[in-house]
């Protein structure tokens, strides 16, 4: 994971901050769920890295499901359009529900993602995203647990990926805009 290539401008966020945070938060989620069974539920394929660490940051017992969604292609993304590829394994209804998200961009992945777990009466649902763009403020989405804000940059790795690459880069880094053709989208 060590050769970015030349695409990568720079570092914005390092493994070790990434680790320090992580502990943070889940420090924090271990004492508003003291004595509840919570759901981890992460979204592929970006959460994978988050998800994996902070769940074993936890020292509350948890349990993981993944669902895989998909907007409708980048034409109709704006309308907020979402398919599911792959839904939950398991019934939520009942149960204390944490969303965790690589990075909150539009917003409109997990803006929709509360509203479908939410028609499945859970317990209560709540999210926990690492990353945070500051055009997700227009969603009014409320983000119990965020690692970072980062600035309209195409971020990439920990996770993110541009085009399927860079997740496994263990750090948070900005591709150079000639990479990416200046669109900072998702
Ligand atoms: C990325 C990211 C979030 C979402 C955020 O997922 O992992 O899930 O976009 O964007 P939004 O706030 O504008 O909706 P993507 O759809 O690229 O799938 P991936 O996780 O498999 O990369
Ligand atoms: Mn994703
Ligand atoms: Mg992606």
């Amino acid at each position: 994971a060590g050769d970015m290539g030349p695409a990568l401008k720079e570092v914005l966020i390092t493994a070790e901050q990434l680790s320090k945070r992580t502990e943070e938060l889940a420090a924090q989620i271990d004492a508003d769920y003291a004595g509840r069974e919570l759901l981890l539920v992460g979204v592929l394929k970006g959460a994978v890295m988050v998800m994996a660490d902070l769940a074993r940051a936890m020292h509350l017992p948890v349990q993981m499901d993944w669902m895989a969604v998909s907007s409708y292609g980048s034409g109709t993304k704006s309308s907020g359009v979402v398919r599911i590829l792959k839904d939950l394994d398991a019934d939520i209804s009942g149960r204390h529900v944490l969303i965790v998200e690589d990075i909150i961009d539009s917003g409109l992945t997990l803006s929709w993602l509360v509203g479908n777990l939410k028609s499945r009466d859970p317990a209560s649902v709540a999210i926990a995203a690492m990353l945070r763009k500051p055009s997700s403020a227009q969603m009014d989405i409320e983000v119990a647990y965020t690692g970072f804000d980062v600035p309209d940059e195409f971020v990439v790795g920990y996770g993110l990926d541009y085009a399927e690459r860079y997740r496994n880069l263990p750090f948070i880094g900005t591709l150079a805009p000639e990479v990416y053709g200046g669109n900072t989208s998702r």
